[in-house]
Formats: structure tokens, C-alpha cells, sequence
């Protein structure tokens, strides 16, 4: 997918995702909260939910929370520019 990597993960820093997320090549992105995100692109669901596709996971990263109501991934107010670049980010785990 197209989108600004470096942006994304300046983005996943800032929102903080690392509390939750072991994320390669992000700083301090050791949490255990969540699923860790390494080899993102070679996932075939998002959370159990949703086929792996940029549409969906920007979908997810936006409001986890409509696309399972349980979920303990909060809804941080991604606008859908920085959902796009998160992504991407994302993508580059392989
Ligand atoms: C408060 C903790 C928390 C924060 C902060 C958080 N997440 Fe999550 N995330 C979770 C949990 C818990 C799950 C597992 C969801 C489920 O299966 O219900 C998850 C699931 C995911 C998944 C799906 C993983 C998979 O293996 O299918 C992605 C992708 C993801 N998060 C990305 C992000 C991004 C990007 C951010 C920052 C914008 C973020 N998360 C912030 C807790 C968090």
C-alpha cells in the first residue's frame, strides 16, 4: 500500500501504541497488552475479526471497538490520514 512509513511510525510513538504492542523498530514499543505486531503483513486476520487488507486495518485502527465491542483496544482518535500511514508502517513487517 502507499502511504508515509516514517510518518506512521512517528504516529504509532505518539499515540503511545508501544504501551500495549511489542512493535519492531519502534522505541520502547515492549508492551504485552496486545498482540505483538511483528511480521504484520504475513497476518491473515486482524484481532480474529477481519481479513487482512489496508482497508480493514486502517478500519481497525480507527475504532477497534465496531469492529468487536469487547476488545480492549481503546479508540485513540486516529484522524484516517494517520490511520493510512500507521498502515503502512505495519505493512513493513514482513
Ligand atoms: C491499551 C492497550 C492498547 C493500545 C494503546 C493499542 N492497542 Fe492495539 N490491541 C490491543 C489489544 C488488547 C488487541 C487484541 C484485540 C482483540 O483481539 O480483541 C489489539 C490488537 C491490535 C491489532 C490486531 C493484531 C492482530 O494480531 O490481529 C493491531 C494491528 C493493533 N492492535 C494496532 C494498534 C495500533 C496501531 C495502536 C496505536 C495507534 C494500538 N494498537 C494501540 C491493545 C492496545
Amino acid at each position: 500500500m502507499d502511504g508515509n512509513t516514517g510518518r506512521g511510525k512517528q504516529l504509532i510513538q505518539s499515540y503511545g501504541c508501544g504501551s500495549c504492542h511489542t512493535i519492531p523498530g519502534v522505541h520502547a514499543a515492549r508492551g504485552v497488552v496486545g498482540p505483538p505486531l511483528m511480521f504484520f503483513s504475513r497476518r491473515t486476520m486482524i484481532a480474529g475479526e477481519l481479513p487482512n487488507s489496508p482497508e480493514n486495518l486502517i478500519r481497525w485502527i480507527r475504532d477497534p471497538k465496531a469492529v468487536e465491542p469487547g476488545t480492549a483496544m481503546p479508540t485513540l482518535g486516529l484522524t484516517e490520514y494517520e490511520a493510512h500511514d500507521v498502515a503502512a508502517y505495519l505493512y513493513t513487517l514482513r
